[in-house]
């Protein structure tokens, strides 16, 4: 395993299958390749309208899988108790609005506190490393930290979608930058994640302190052009130190 991990989502290949209401493309077999590829870890996000993935790929990519399975779930009792029932390696909470395209914007923790902390108390007695979906501020970091959480994962949705319109992104970088060094200092892992391309994971490879970068709709979408292999590989060498 590299230092710095590669966790592959792997929702849109269901998102296609999904749009012809056929079997195929299968996210079990991305999920085999992307562990045959060197993928880290794979993430699946279960969300409430089973939109993309749905529950039979859980069980199946659950069952088959090797390498650890990263569960992304609303804060919901519905989704914590199917990850008590399927008991995935790692849980990642994260917001999930009904009318979104994607996940926009990290937490709410302050709203969710009691049922958050509830999640996290099950899961990780089944011994779940937890980690909780997050923009890059402080309090959310603190309060990550009171909730006994594993780990954050940085919403880097924001800076993405600066550096693709060629703007102005000190400002951001910035903040993500004070957020790792922050988390780092009390003891939290820190992970990315959302609208990473190879040219952002390029600028966030060069700060210190992320220990897993989890990429999914471009590294999906490169693959139909260079393949799966390719673009886990190249993904790889960016992110590695
Ligand atoms: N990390 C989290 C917590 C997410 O919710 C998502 C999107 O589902 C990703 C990473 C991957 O984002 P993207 O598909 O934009 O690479």
């Amino acid at each position: 395993m590299s230092s710095v991990r590669l966790g592959v989502n792997i929702d849109h290949v269901a998102t296609v299958r999904n749009a012809r209401g056929e079997s195929y493309p299968e996210p079990l077999r991305a999920a085999l390749l992307a562990q045959k590829y060197g993928a880290d870890s794979v993430t699946i996000h279960l969300r409430e309208d089973r939109r993309h993935i749905i529950d039979k790929d859980l069980k199946e990519i659950k069952k088959k899988l090797k390498i650890p399975l990263n569960l992304e779930i609303a804060p919901t009792k519905e989704m914590l108790n199917i990850s008590l029932k399927h008991k995935p390696d790692f849980v990642c909470i994260v917001p999930e609005k009904r009318s979104e395209i994607t996940t926009e914007g990290g937490l709410n923790i302050k709203k969710n506190f009691n049922l958050i902390k509830k999640i996290i108390y099950k899961l990780k007695k089944k011994n779940i490393r937890i980690s909780l979906f997050i923009e890059p501020n402080i309090s959310d970091i603190k309060n990550s930290s009171y909730l006994n959480a594993d780990c954050i994962e940085i919403h880097t949705g924001k800076f993405c979608n600066l550096h693709n319109k060629k703007k102005d992104i000190k400002k951001e970088l910035k903040k993500i930058k004070n957020a790792i060094n922050f988390a780092n200092r009390i003891g939290l892992e820190v992970h990315v994640g959302h609208g990473i391309t190879f040219s952002s994971a390029k600028i966030l490879s060069n700060i210190n302190g992320i220990k897993e970068f989890n990429i999914g709709h471009f590294l999906i979408g490169e693959s139909i052009f260079i393949g799966i292999k390719n673009s886990i590989k190249k993904f790889k060498k960016i992110i590695k130190k």
